[in-house]
């Protein structure tokens, strides 16, 4: 029986690391082909998709950079051909209260977490409306439903993120491309690691377990936590879903 993502390509920014990472092995074993576009070497993840029996292709890619995501574009064009999956998910958390925060600091987080989907969307969505078919997946986070103090730059950004994914859902529905975001909670990969504790919490492990405390199931989110969602929301079954934002976060925000 084919998979549900049979020789779909499926281009994931920020893939070399964390919740990429595991969306690009999920969407493999699915049965699509993956291009890995970060700044930094996705070894692992190339290994992760080849394991699973698909092609992978890593681009190195600022996805801040108007001119790296044009070249990505081409590049995606030249090895694959197409791309039927985009998923925005590279992006920075850098701990900083207001004060300690410079215009260079908000500015170079809302370009790489905001400015990036614009630049993919740009993009990649007229070779979708070609084909009158397409999925984008926006990573967003729980902190723009919660709040929290330190991430002025990171939660304005994610909220950006939410906003351009009802707005494209709404400009391309009558095309056939879905658009929805995805709110994780506080999730254990090695960008969360570094960010490093907050102010009060002494080390890591006490901020995963505060943060898990607060979920209606109070463990530490992984990312193997939001690959059947992605997986879904990619998939034909969801071809009716879109503008949505799902909260993947333990029931930390409900309702
Ligand atoms: N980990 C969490 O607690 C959490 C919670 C909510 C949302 N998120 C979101 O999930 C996404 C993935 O986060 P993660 O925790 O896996 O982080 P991570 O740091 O482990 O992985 C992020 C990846 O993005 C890449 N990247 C950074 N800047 C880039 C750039 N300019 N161009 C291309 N690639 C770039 C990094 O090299 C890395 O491979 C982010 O958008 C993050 O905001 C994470």
């Amino acid at each position: 029986m084919a998979k549900s993502h049979h020789d779909k390509v499926a281009v994931i920014t920020g893939a070399a690391s964390g919740i990429g990472q595991a969306y690009a092995q999920r969407l493999a074993e699915d049965g699509a082909d993956i291009v890995i576009a970060d700044v930094q070497p996705a070894d692992e993840t190339v290994r992760l998709v080849e394991t699973a029996g698909r092609r992978a292709v890593f681009v190195h890619c600022d996805v801040a950079s108007p001119d790296a995501v044009s070249a990505l574009a081409a590049d995606v064009e030249k090895a694959c051909g197409r791309c039927d999956i985009l998923i925005n998910n590279a992006g920075i958390f850098k701990l900083q209260l207001l004060e300690e925060m410079t215009f260079e600091d908000w500015r170079r987080t809302l370009s790489i977490n905001l400015d990036s989907a614009f630049l993919t969307c740009s993009a990649f969505v007229p070779g979708m409306k070609r084909r009158g078919c397409g999925r984008i997946i926006n990573m967003a986070s729980s902190t723009f439903f919660t709040g929290a103090s330190g991430f002025s730059h990171y939660i304005a950004s994610k909220g950006g993120m939410i906003g351009l994914t009802r707005a494209l859902a709404t400009e391309l529905g009558p095309h056939g491309i879905t658009v929805n975001a995805i709110a994780p909670a506080f999730t254990r990969t090695p960008g969360a690691m570094a960010r490093g504790p907050r102010p009060g919490e002494t080390d890591m492990e006490k901020s995963f377990a505060a943060a898990a405390a607060r979920q209606a199931i109070p463990r530490v989110q992984v990312p193997a936590d939001l690959v059947g969602t992605v997986s879904f929301l990619t998939s034909d079954d969801a071809a009716f879903i879109t503008g949505q934002t799902l909260h993947v976060n333990g029931g930390l925000v409900r309702g």
